[in-house]
């Protein structure tokens, strides 16, 4: 791990800040885990950070067709669900393998169920959701284990 960083979240609003300032400082050759769980707004996320890398259309849930493709100026983005994949056989099937070589910006929610064929991402995104009473408390925490564009680094969107 390089570097560790904590937020709360008050509302939708400031997850999207959140999303834009990471798309500035990622590499066009990139993986980001997005982990936690139902409801806690992984695939929210992924949609703003889409839209902040600068897709203009509606980014949709890939949760029916596991994988979703946005081709951008100058870099493509594959966003995975991977809630509904049972073992690594159904990773081989859909060529996990191949995309990983592909020189494109990668999102994955839950990561946990390709067991080991996940390598180390750039960005593992934990998002965490506390219902109370009458309340939701939702936090975030970003991790970074390996480089982002040069010279930056996560500490630097707080
Ligand atoms: N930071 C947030 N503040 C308020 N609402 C949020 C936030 N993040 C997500 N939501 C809402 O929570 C709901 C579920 O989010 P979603 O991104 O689909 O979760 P996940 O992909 O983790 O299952 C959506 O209706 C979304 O608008
Ligand atoms: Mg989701």
């Amino acid at each position: 791990m390089l570097y560790k960083i904590n937020k709360i979240l008050k509302n939708a609003k400031e997850l999207k800040i959140l999303a834009k300032s990471i798309a500035k400082i990622i590499r066009k050759n990139c993986l980001i885990y997005l982990k936690g769980q139902l409801g806690s707004g992984k695939t929210t996320f992924a949609k703003y950070f889409i839209s902040a890398l600068g897709y203009k259309g509606l980014v949709k849930s890939p949760s029916y067709n596991i994988v979703e493709y946005y081709e951008l100026e100058e870099k493509n983005v594959y966003h995975f669900d991977f809630y509904r994949i049972r073992n690594s056989k159904d990773l081989y099937f859909i060529g996990w393998k191949d995309f990983l070589c592909n020189k494109s910006i990668i999102i994955v929610e839950w990561p946990e169920k390709g067991g080991n064929l996940m390598p180390n991402p750039n960005l593992e995104i934990i998002f965490n959701i506390l219902y109370s009473k009458n309340t939701i408390k939702r936090s975030i925490e970003i991790i970074q284990l390996k480089k982002l564009k040069k010279n930056k680094n996560i500490l630097s969107i707080v």
